[in-house]
């Protein structure tokens, strides 16, 4: 039946039995050769795009104000940020959020704390810098978990602020300022782009947020707190566990900040974002803190049916003894730490190749190769192992040349710009006529035919790592191609052929890492 289809004889020569069970279909070479033509004209690599309105939203990297930006805000923000540009690059419009941890229980704590020992912090920008800060901030903690009257000035001094107080507002703002610049120096570096929206942003909506579930009847006061009861999820004692939306003091929580932001993101404007889709990248721990909120905005008809909600979770971040990452002696990795030692090392690694190859190149461009790559590596590492799983961090493996890392694909593009260099016309648009002849070639066609399939499935079930590990089969495969075919050398027309492989390999892998928020080089 299937052949006898006129669709399935262009697409596919006669299927041929071979062995028991198993059908051979052999896709008609030409019609390759057409759909390659089609790619080497058209600059999207036959990704097609999506014509929406409605805004997906990236919520992502989101750390915490007077505390140190770790290294699960680099995966969430890694993560974000490519998940962010594939979508863009299907044509969402994408709206970025930095849902940064600048509201609360910890404000109150940290001035407290300062109000003694450093007041100068709260009414002078940069009287103490932000290792300072992070410092205090932790002697807070450590003064709030053990003292009780600390922890009663503390809440005094939250209610202070979310009340509006001018003098706690000030101190808070400068507070705030001084985490800002440091992130932003992360993402500078990174080359992310996102916009701010902090948790105090949904502050005039906290209480809207408790009304709305009592007139709900959702709402159930439970020693003295107001909770919602979760359906289908119970405790250790198998008692139904409650999410809790306003304590019994009156405050609100992280959830509470949550439902008010899920409601804001999905009502339509002007009072709201009007997305579609909502997307939250952060570490798995907070799997049932977003399976409660999502199922309370649920119930409560503030998703619209044809909306989705989602938890992008990623693992742990481990050091080389498969514990949680720590320095030598005992401490949290700042990212700054990170990312410059990455630079180092492959400031190192390409000196010692320079000398080893003779080779002579001026400190501008030893810079700049150090720069790119050293953080193409660190963003690939991260990038490449399915998020769901912990990752082993280490720098020897990322920066390797050679296995599924970034050098190994950025030097595949390099070899191809080198193949330009040496006099092979990359050309543009369609090539007259594609002619192939070896196994060699068909393999990559194929491979380069998959492109769009990947994307999709990017877009669908938002794992990079896919992307990843097509980016790094595509390599090896030009990789085998290229060792084993001559190119420049060919005779027409085997040799255009041959060149137009090698421009559209190179334009899919600058697409698809560019994707990943990874630049390639023409030389390194
Ligand atoms: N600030 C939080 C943290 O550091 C992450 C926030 C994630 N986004 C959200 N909408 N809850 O863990």
């Amino acid at each position: 039946q299937l052949t006898a289809d006129p669709a399935f004889a262009e697409l596919c020569l006669e299927p041929q039995i071979a062995g028991p069970g198993f059908i051979n279909l052999t896709l008609r070479p030409e019609r390759l050769a057409a759909e390659l033509q089609a790619r080497l004209g058209d600059p999207r690599l036959g990704v097609p795009k999506v014509e929406m309105q409605a805004p997906v939203i990236v919520d992502f990297s989101s750390p915490n104000i007077a505390k140190e930006m770790h290294v699960g805000h680099l995966r969430s923000t890694i993560i974000g940020d490519a998940l962010a540009r594939v979508l863009e690059f299907r044509g969402h419009p994408v709206l970025r959020l930095n849902h940064v941890g600048d509201w609360g229980t910890q404000f109150g704590m940290l001035i407290t704390h300062l109000k003694q020992v450093a007041p100068e912090a709260l009414t002078m920008a940069d009287a103490v810098d932000l290792g300072d800060l992070v410092a205090f901030y932790r002697q807070a903690k450590a003064r709030f978990d053990a003292d009780e009257s600390f922890q009663t000035t503390s809440r005094e001094e939250v209610v202070k602020l979310q009340g509006g107080d001018p003098v706690s507002l000030k101190a808070w703002g400068l507070l705030c300022d001084q985490s800002r610049r440091e992130f932003q120096k992360i993402y500078d570096q990174l080359g992310i782009r996102l916009g701010e929206r902090g948790e105090s942003f949904y502050n005039p909506y906290l209480q809207a947020v408790v009304d709305d579930l009592r007139a709900a009847g959702l709402l159930v006061v439970d020693a003295g707190a107001g909770c919602v009861f979760l359906e289908g999820v119970s405790g250790k004692d198998g008692q139904p566990l409650p999410l809790i939306v306003q304590k019994s003091d009156g405050g609100f929580n992280y959830a509470t900040t949550d439902l008010a932001a899920i409601r804001y993101r999905f009502a339509p404007g002007p009072a709201g974002d009007g997305a579609s889709r909502v997307i939250y990248v952060t570490d798995a721990g907070q799997a049932s803190h977003f399976a409660g909120v999502f199922q309370v905005a649920q119930r409560a008809g503030w998703i619209p049916s044809h909306c989705s909600v989602e938890h992008v979770p990623f693992g742990l971040v481990q050091g080389d003894d498969g514990k949680k990452l720590k320095t030598r002696s005992g401490d949290t990795v700042r990212l700054k730490d990170l990312l410059d030692e990455a630079v180092e090392r492959t400031e190192a690694d390409l000196r010692q190749r320079l000398a080893d190859e003779q080779r002579s190149e001026d400190e501008a461009f030893i810079q700049q190769v150090a720069t790119s790559v050293g953080l193409a590596a660190v963003k690939y590492a991260d990038l490449s192992t399915n998020r769901t799983t912990n990752y082993q961090f280490s720098f020897d493996r990322m920066l390797a040349l050679t296995g599924n890392t970034a050098p190994y694909l950025l030097y595949a593009v390099v070899r191809i710009a080198g193949i330009a260099r040496k006099g092979g016309d990359l050309g543009a648009g369609a090539v007259a006529s594609l002619t192939f002849s070896e196994a060699q070639e068909w393999a990559l066609v194929r491979e380069l035919l998959k492109f769009d399939g990947v994307i999709a499935e990017v877009e669908q079930e938002l794992l990079p790592n896919r992307l990843c590990t097509y980016l790094f089969e595509l390599s090896q495969v030009f990789n085998r191609f290229y060792d084993q075919v001559p190119v420049l050398k060919a005779e027409e027309p085997f040799r255009s052929s041959r060149l137009a492989l090698c421009r559209l390999t190179t334009d899919t892998l600058s697409l698809g890492l560019g994707l990943l928020g990874i630049p390639t080089l023409e030389r390194m």
